[in-house]
């Protein structure tokens, strides 16, 4: 009897958990996703609710989602490829890992400047390149474009995160394609004999250093700097952000984190509402303004943010900085940013 009874459960349980599969209008759609946020899950599940379309996520370093989508070719599970910077969007277009999309939303939610002209990505956050300063080093108002960080004054005080970093990669593309090849190439000539010491491997490292006092000067993302003025990692580094000072450059490069279709889509329909929904003002919410980001349009309602003010963009568009990747890797390599 007791076996019986057991075994009734357990085929019930059984059924259960095969329920939504046997439900035909279950849809799910995949995402592979370079962003590694908890606000992020917050979002995809009320697109769920609002959609009845669940997500499967899977997070991972931006370049290794790259090798894997390519590696699994048709295959995939992945619907929706979500990338960080503009160049790894345009890598992953020129490698044919995402599908051109029409859709009148995207074009109307998405300016211009941030999607690809050929409909395969769309951004859907924008995140500024920013100076920080240590005024017990290094005083504000001496600073107020990139190329302010090439004055010899700045000897022994500035520090730089590498060269590996899409980051300053996509900086120098802006600024290759906004003041030109021969100014650029100075221009990191006299930053790279500024430093005040090795390279670092994170933006983050760059603040507690600036803070600390080991360098002056330092470029970094804005969202870094919010995370740690409003305390999200940890009381420590709420003290240290109390040093330094952000100036936003003039005018700033703009960066953005975005997505596409990829072509092994196996359901398209959903990956395009799911991006919809991400470019839409509640998705900017979620996406940008829960990250320290600035949404697509305006600055948003972030009170970390807010402090920094306003922004003037170099107006460089985001598929320019992908198509002028490697010639601003050669040129850091060229000058010795290491
Ligand atoms: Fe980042």
């Amino acid at each position: 009897m007791v076996r019986s009874g057991f075994s009734r459960y357990l085929r019930f349980s059984v059924f259960l958990l095969l329920a939504p599969c046997l439900d035909a209008k279950a849809e799910s759609v995949g995402v592979y996703s370079g962003r590694h946020y908890n606000s992020d899950k917050e979002l995809y599940k009320l697109f769920t609710q609002r959609t009845g379309i669940s997500v499967n996520l899977l997070e991972a370093k931006d370049d290794a989602l790259i090798e894997r989508l390519q590696a699994e070719g048709e295959k995939s599970n992945a619907d929706v490829l979500v990338l960080v910077d503009a160049a790894r969007l345009d890598r992953a277009a020129n490698l044919g890992l995402f599908r051109a999309v029409k859709s009148p939303q995207l074009l109307q939610q998405v300016p211009s400047t941030y999607r690809d002209s050929r409909g395969r990505w769309f951004g859907l956050t924008r995140r500024v390149r920013a100076i920080i300063v240590n005024p017990k080093i290094v005083s504000p108002n001496s600073i107020r474009s990139y190329s302010d960080l090439a004055n010899s004054n700045l000897k022994g005080k500035l520090c730089l995160r590498d060269r590996k970093s899409v980051y300053n990669q996509s900086l120098v593309a802006d600024q290759l394609v906004s003041r030109g090849a021969a100014a650029t190439t100075n221009w990191i000539k006299a930053m790279v004999a500024n430093l005040a010491q090795p390279v670092f491997s994170s933006d983050t490292a760059l603040i507690r250093a600036v803070a600390q006092g080991q360098c002056g000067a330092a470029l970094v993302n804005t969202y870094y700097v919010a995370r740690m003025t409003s305390g999200e990692s940890g009381k420590e580094d709420q003290l240290l952000a109390k040093n330094i000072d952000l100036i936003m450059p003039i005018p700033a490069h703009v960066n953005i984190s975005g997505a596409g279709i990829t072509s092994s889509a196996r359901n398209p329909e959903a990956a395009q509402k799911l991006i919809e929904f991400l470019a839409s003002p509640t998705g900017g919410k979620g996406y940008a303004e829960a990250n320290n980001e600035y949404p697509l349009k305006g600055y948003g309602g972030n009170p970390w943010l807010k402090r920094f003010g306003a922004f003037k963009s170099s107006g460089v568009s985001a598929e320019t900085l992908g198509a002028n990747n490697k010639r601003a890797v050669q040129l850091m390599e060229n000058n010795d940013w290491k």
